[in-house]
């Protein structure tokens, strides 16, 4: 064991020996170090004002990603190299191209946001050279400005990469081999704990040292990448004693595509699930770019996603309706379950003591398949589902319904599938006669609650008409679809 944890701040070299693992980045940027150029918007993961890059050796490469610094744990952070927004400019003041084009494109009023898109176009310009005006708006997905408007910024990022200059004005470009070869030496066998008074975050260096942890302390908050955690800390004020973050764990952090399917380790993060998975299943792709912004993308996990047991967790519903199993682990072993067998109540999940999410396994759509995912949300980027709606459907050669599985996130305590819905279309003909009286057995699945994202009655007859839209759009009728759309407008 070892009692302190390394990383690299901009140029520094940082040892923490006595900190609370569960305070933050931004607070530990802000008030221990002065670096105020990241700013406190939300501190909850929506706004991107404290967007800072953080970058990791995975597979002898040194990747960026930008995070939001306020859901981020400084317990987290061994073997990282932290880069805010005063690393960008020159010694002699002259700004990094990011900066200049967002001052020359006037993509700053008031400011206050500034830092934070600023840091979201440096991680976009050092890892595609050449976005599109799509992949510019998905960079900037987690980030809110009041004042100046989008367009300004969005042109800023598109000015930055058609006049991009050498990188070796660019500083992570510059010190790229130095910096790695500093993280390659901060690597540990060791189990690392970092506290203050009786506060612990442990850090194990193996998954298997993680899986002894665990059982040993059960009662541990397992920390991943603290999506949800890190609000119970900034927003409920929740002390969480002791903690085990697992975000390092390069074993849980796998996506291997078989034949038969995915076998997607709990540590993948929406953003790897996102690149290894949008062309081997499009409608998973699509969906996962919705959840969140890119911060929240690059920190949130699969595993947390489904470990949370959140009702209106986005990926569990698509998963159920693709039939995934899901394999939980301990330190004496594994079991394997359905997916949807994992949920049992609101807030009580199929877990034991010491048990812990290890992966899932999606089996590979046939590719005659229909396959769609609808999220009904208030706003269409970075808010959480109403209600969202998987279907996979597979047709007879005589149009009838050979397998059919519905599954939904915010009709129900859990996320869940429609049963009496299901059996009211197998084997029938897929008509809008069979869908009509499938519509009336969602009332026996679904009572939905009225919350402040939709009404019971809003969720009930949404859900009603997606499986209109979904037998729609697998018949190819797109005139009706439009004239079904407007009626129901
Ligand atoms: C701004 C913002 C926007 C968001 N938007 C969306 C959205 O659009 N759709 C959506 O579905 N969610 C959304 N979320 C919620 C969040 O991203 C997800 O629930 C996320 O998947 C949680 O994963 P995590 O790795 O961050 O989990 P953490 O916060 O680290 O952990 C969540 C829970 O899971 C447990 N846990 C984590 N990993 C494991 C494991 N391997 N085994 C056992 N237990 C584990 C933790 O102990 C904790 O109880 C959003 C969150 C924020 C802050
Ligand atoms: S302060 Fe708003 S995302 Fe962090
Ligand atoms: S410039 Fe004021 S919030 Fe963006």
């Amino acid at each position: 064991m070892n009692d302190s944890i390394r990383f690299i701040l901009n140029g520094e070299d940082i040892v923490l020996k006595e900190a609370d693992p569960a305070s933050t980045l931004l607070d530990f940027l802000r008030l221990k170090r002065r670096l105020t150029g990241t700013k406190e918007g939300c501190a909850e993961g929506d706004c991107g004002a404290c967007t800072v890059l953080i970058g990791r050796l995975a597979n002898g490469k040194l990747k960026y990603e930008t995070v939001n610094a306020c859901i981020r744990f400084v317990g987290s952070l061994h073997g990282t190299h932290v880069v805010t927004v005063e690393h960008l400019a020159a010694r002699d003041g002259t700004l990094h191209p990011v900066q200049q084009a967002m001052v020359d494109c006037h993509g700053s009023q008031c400011g206050f946001c500034t830092p934070g898109f600023v840091m979201s176009l440096y991680g976009l310009w050092l890892t595609d050279e050449t976005p599109s005006r799509a992949t510019i708006e998905q960079a900037l997905q987690g980030n809110l400005c009041r004042c100046t408007g989008y367009e300004p910024i969005v042109k800023a990022a598109e000015q930055v990469s058609a006049t991009r200059p050498s990188s070796l004005f660019d500083p992570l470009e510059r010190e790229r081999s130095s910096i790695m070869a500093r993280l390659w030496n901060l690597q540990t066998s060791d189990t690392l704990v970092l506290s203050l008074n009786e506060r612990r975050g442990i850090v194990p260096a193996t998954l298997e040292a993680f899986a002894d942890l665990y059982a040993e302390e059960p009662t541990a908050t397992i920390v991943a990448g603290a999506t949800d955690v890190g609000l119970w800390v900034t927003k409920q004020m929740r002390e969480l004693n002791p903690v085990i973050f697992i975000n390092h764990l390069t074993e849980l952090q796998g996506i291997e595509i078989g034949r038969d399917g995915f076998t997607i380790g709990a540590g993948v993060s929406y953003s790897q699930a996102l690149s290894a998975l949008s062309d081997e299943i499009p409608a998973l792709g699509r969906l996962i770019a919705r959840i969140g912004g890119q911060q929240v993308r690059n920190m949130g996990t699969i595993g947390g996603n489904i470990a949370n047991g959140s009702p209106i967790g986005d990926t569990p519903p698509a998963l159920i309706a693709l039939g995934a199993t899901l394999t939980l682990r301990t330190a004496g072993g594994r079991r394997a379950m359905p997916l949807q067998d994992y949920f049992l109540e609101y807030g009580k999940q199929d877990r034991q003591a010491g048990e812990f999410v290890e992966s899932i396994f999606v089996p590979r759509p046939h590719e005659d398949s229909h396959f769609a995912v609808y999220k009904i949300t208030k706003r269409r980027d970075e808010d959480i589902s109403a209600l969202c709606a998987a279907f996979h459907l597979v047709l007879d050669i005589d149009d009838t319904v050979l397998a059919i599985r519905l599954a939904f996130g915010g009709m129900a305590g859990i996320p869940k599938r429609a049963t009496a819905t299901e059996a009211a279309l197998i084997e029938k003909p897929w008509t809008a006669e069979t869908i009509a009286a499938a519509r009336d057995a969602l009332d026996e699945d679904f009572q939905p609650l009225t919350d402040w994202r939709a009404t019971a009655a809003y969720r009930q007859l949404t859900a009603k008409n997606l499986l209109t839209r979904f037998l729609l759009e697998t018949t190819g009728r797109p005139q009706e679809l439009r004239r079904f759309a407007l009626e129901e407008a």
